[in-house]
């Protein structure tokens, strides 16, 4: 048995929504291996101070919505040129408009279906189009314990990751003979800008409810994300990691 070997640095990884949480501690550390990285993410400032806090990084910050698919497939194109054939793509891009199901609006319903799971999805294709020749690569998508068990006032946030997890699924069972492995991570509570809003209490009630009593940090999630973009993980495929300190045990 050797050591891990490190990510490939002559191929790139396309993130989604990473400019800021989870995506952002991806990127980060993908980048501090030298992993050429493009980040796919539609809040300008953010990715303008992800460039700031790179600088002569083999990053490619791109402002798009995953929600347009033609874009996403321009931008991956873009990260398949301009920075080294695709090795990998890791979905972050996410929203959440939480209201019970008899306030939530039709806006509410079809703006996280739109960017949780069609996002998804525009960016999971994209990367397979320019990967399937390459001979093989990894893809995790980020879904969420509460697409495994359903969350109070989250029916639209909800069905979204279940549709991940169903994406990723398919993926899995089609890309595999291009030798490429597609996997999901469900985070359970992790403290990022997404969550603030929140406030403490629900902090303490996910606490409550880990085994572990800790919060998960979006390195957590990031080094997760990493173990499956690596060589080792090479017979890991279609399969949901919940990373979330035994919160949804059994579920
Ligand atoms: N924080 C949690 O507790 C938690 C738990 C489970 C799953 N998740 C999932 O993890 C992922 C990251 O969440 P986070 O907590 O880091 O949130 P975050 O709000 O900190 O980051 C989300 C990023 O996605 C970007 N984004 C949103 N809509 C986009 C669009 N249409 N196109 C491109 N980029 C877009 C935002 O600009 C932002 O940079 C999401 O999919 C979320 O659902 C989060």
């Amino acid at each position: 048995m050797s050591a891990p070997t490190p990510l490939p640095t002559d191929r790139s990884i396309v993130v989604t929504g990473g400019a800021s949480g989870i995506g952002l501690a991806v990127t980060t550390l993908l980048l501090s291996e030298g992993v050429p990285v493009a980040v796919l993410d539609r809040d300008a400032s953010a990715l303008a101070r992800l460039r700031d806090a790179h600088p002569g990084a083999r990053l490619l910050a791109q402002e798009v919505s995953v929600t347009d698919a033609a874009a996403v497939d321009r931008a991956v194109e873009r990260a398949a040129k301009e920075l080294a054939p695709l090795w990998g793509v890791v979905t972050c891009a996410g929203i959440v408009r939480d209201r019970t199901i008899l306030k939530m609006t039709e806006e509410d319903w079809r703006a996280v279906l739109d960017v949780n799971l069609s996002g998804t999805f525009f960016a999971l294709r994209a990367g397979a189009l320019r990967m399937k020749e390459l001979g093989g690569g990894r893809m995790v998508a980020i879904a969420s314990i509460v697409g495994l068990r359903g969350g109070f006032g989250q029916a639209n946030y909800a069905a979204s990751k279940a549709g991940v997890v169903a994406v990723v699924e398919t993926a899995a069972r089609e890309f595999g003979k291009h030798g490429i492995t597609v996997n999901a991570i469900a985070p359970g509570f992790v403290r990022t800008p997404m969550t603030a809003k929140y406030g403490e209490t629900l902090e303490e009630a996910c606490k409550a409810e880990s085994p572990l009593g800790t919060v998960c940090e979006p390195e957590d999630i990031a080094r997760s994300v990493r173990y499956l973009l690596s060589p080792e993980a090479g017979h890991i495929t279609g399969v949901v990691l919940r990373v979330d300190g035994g919160q949804a045990i059994g579920a």
